[in-house]
């Protein structure tokens, strides 16, 4: 704290809280580059359908002090996500917003229509996606003069649209929901700056400045995210009920196995022989039971986003796996032969400074930190 006010903290922690553990990672900012201080993360033994976490805003709250403790973090500004499921998102292209407050009102009675609750029960944000392109319109006024005299046909785009159309990215959720987080940090004697979402957390870690229509699907142990990104904004963001525990109890029941045997067989699949399963890319098959309804879901994704009037690209050029459950062995290749297209795991860790020495360590929980991570690099962009 400085003499005069507040100061800005110069290192920021992310925590993901998923539905089957937590996960912290503290970054400093240097010269505009997270560089990272410390992680950690603790399993949350039978968490039940991922609700108990939320419902039991006490035993969360320890759960990450203690992660924070374990891990040495040192500060306590904080950055969380809400999950996909709990999140409303929107897309939308208005017209003929002259300001910024009539816009919000357009914005709002746009809104109102297509939000789960009345807005009174929710906690909107709202980020227009052209602004920038406007001020740069702004202040190139000179050559926009010159624009003006130019024929009718000749005229760009961008200079007859200005002020007609505006899109924005409308993200909201229940603020009984939103509660409960601010509980679980008060707990946690944290000091949550900003609520963010896992679609926002992930697009910063994984995908950062790519302007193309890339898919990520995070595979956790629940719950599957798929989202559609394109030029950096969500499009598509769905939320399933599928993961590598539906892969842990397919093979509980197939081999008469305990949870715990038969997570550990799961693990192990990768290192076990696996050819000949007849499966494209040689998935292993017990693997079905989460590779053929997440196929589904994924055409189903594509097809929503192609659909989709705001939508500049409309074909996805490659999919981004996150999630522990990426590691299943072949789940990349499996799909890039089904779906006919590039897939591979992505690396969180790509735009952030660490000690050489930790890279493997850092590679193998990666995918299951990149929510983490990209809540963490926040505040550095
Ligand atoms: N090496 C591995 N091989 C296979 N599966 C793994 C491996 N490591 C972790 N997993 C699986 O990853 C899952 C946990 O991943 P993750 O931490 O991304 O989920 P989560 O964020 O807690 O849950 P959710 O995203 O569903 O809310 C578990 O199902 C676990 O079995
Ligand atoms: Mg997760």
């Amino acid at each position: 704290m400085g003499l005069f006010g507040k100061k800005k903290p110069n290192s920021f922690l992310g925590v993901d809280i998923g539905a089957s553990s937590i996960k912290v990672v503290e970054f400093e900012a240097k010269k505009g580059r997270p560089v990272l201080l410390t992680y950690g993360y603790a399993e949350l033994p039978n968490a039940e359908a991922g609700e108990s976490l939320f419902d039991q805003a006490k035993e969360t709250g320890e759960l990450i002090a203690r992660v924070c403790k374990e891990a040495g973090t040192t500060s306590t500004a904080t950055m969380t996500a809400l999950p996909t499921s709990h999140v409303f998102t929107s897309i939308l292209s208005l017209t003929n917003g002259k300001d910024k407050r009539q816009r919000q009102s357009a914005v709002d009675a746009e809104v109102t229509k297509l939000a789960p609750l009345p807005l009174t029960e929710m906690i909107l944000q709202t980020t227009f996606l052209d602004e920038e392109k406007e001020e740069k319109a702004e202040k190139g006024k000179k050559k926009e003069k010159k624009e003006d005299e130019k024929p009718e046909g000749e005229k760009s785009t961008e200079s007859k649209t200005k002020h007609k159309q505006f899109r924005v990215l409308v993200t909201g959720s229940a603020k009984t929901f939103i509660q409960k987080y601010i509980e679980i940090f008060k707990t946690a004697k944290l000091n949550l700056q900003a609520i963010d979402t896992e679609s926002l957390a992930l697009i910063r870690s994984l995908v950062g400045k790519d302007k193309g229509a890339i898919m990520i699907v995070d595979i956790g142990s629940k719950r599957t995210t798929l989202m559609v990104v394109e030029a950096g904004i969500p499009f598509v963001s769905r939320s399933i009920n599928l993961g590598g525990d539906t892969v842990t109890r397919a093979i509980m029941q197939q081999m008469t196995l305990s949870e715990e045997d038969a997570e550990r067989i799961k693990r192990d699949l990768g290192t076990a022989s696996v050819g000949g399963s007849g499966l494209a890319g040689d998935l292993p098959k017990v693997l079905e039971t989460l590779m053929l309804p997440l196929v589904n879901e994924i055409r189903f994704a594509f097809q929503l986003y192609a659909g989709m009037e705001l939508a500049q690209i409309k074909k996805v050029e490659k999919i981004i796996l996150t999630g522990g459950s990426s590691h299943l062995p072949r789940v990349p290749e499996y799909l890039a032969e089904v779906l006919n297209m590039n897939v591979y795991r992505g690396d969180p860790w790509a735009r952030v400074v660490f000690p050489k020495d930790l890279t493997s360590v850092l590679e193998e929980i990666g995918p299951r930190m990149s929510v983490a991570i990209g809540l963490a690099m926040r505040e550095m962009e």
